[in-house]
């Protein structure tokens, strides 16, 4: 498979979505954890709905919209306090705690990292530099650059195009099984790091390695270096 660079996706992978539930069940008790997976899968809907009707809007603001109905649906009262603490912790939100030792590790193995996300560029650099991954990323990839969210093609296609390799020598990795899926439709060497042991999704394909943790992928990148 001859990898030469890797791509991390970022909500999920290196940074944990559901950490937010702590700070969300302080402010609604009892539901910290409901609150979180769904304004989750609302925040991606919204990303897919808006990529399928040409009606782009960044992440941040995607995210905060996701936020205003899942507490509406839950009929909480998110009050601009609540709402302003919420989202400023999903600028910092806590990184996996293996992730930076492994980063770490294959940047100095002379891996070139990046970042390939549906953040926005300053949400990303925000949770970089709170998570002290500053420095070892080349490149932060938003989707704001072609404004199509994950898995528009061509928001994969911002891989190949900064690092001037063909995708199958990029390694793209996430934990999200349905974007590590469209990543190897779109031709990535793909990683799943299913941190909750999931099913595979029924797409008719398969990611190229799996793992529990990101700790997994450094033993299938020394069997696929290029
Ligand atoms: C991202 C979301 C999909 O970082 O997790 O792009």
């Amino acid at each position: 498979m001859s990898i030469q660079a890797i791509a991390f996706d970022a909500y999920g992978t290196l940074f944990d979505v559901y950490s937010i539930s702590e700070l969300a069940e302080r402010y609604f008790p009892g539901f910290g954890d409901a609150l979180a997976q769904k304004w989750r899968t609302r925040q991606i809907d919204y990303t897919r709905l808006r990529t399928m009707c040409s009606m782009y809007k960044p992440f941040w603001e995607v995210t905060q919209d996701a936020l205003v109905f899942v507490c509406r649906e839950l009929k909480l009262e998110l009050s601009l306090d609540a709402q302003n603490a919420l989202m400023g912790q999903y600028a910092r939100l806590q990184a996996f705690p293996e992730n930076l030792d492994v980063l770490r590790r294959l940047r100095s193995d002379g891996l070139k990292l990046s970042i390939l996300s549906n953040g926005t560029t300053p949400m990303l650099q925000s949770a970089v530099e709170a998570a002290g991954m500053h420095g070892l990323f080349s490149h932060l990839l938003s989707v704001e650059s072609v404004r199509k969210f994950k898995t528009a093609p061509e928001a994969y296609q911002m891989g190949p195009d900064v690092f001037g390799v063909p995708a199958k020598n990029i390694l793209f990795v996430s934990s999200n099984c349905w974007d590590a899926c469209c990543a190897t439709w779109f031709g990535y060497t793909t990683f799943w790091v299913n941190r909750l042991g999931a099913p595979l999704e029924e797409l008719g394909v398969t990611p190229h390695g799996e793992g529990r943790t990101l700790q997994d992928l450094i033993e299938f990148v020394e069997r696929n270096r290029g």
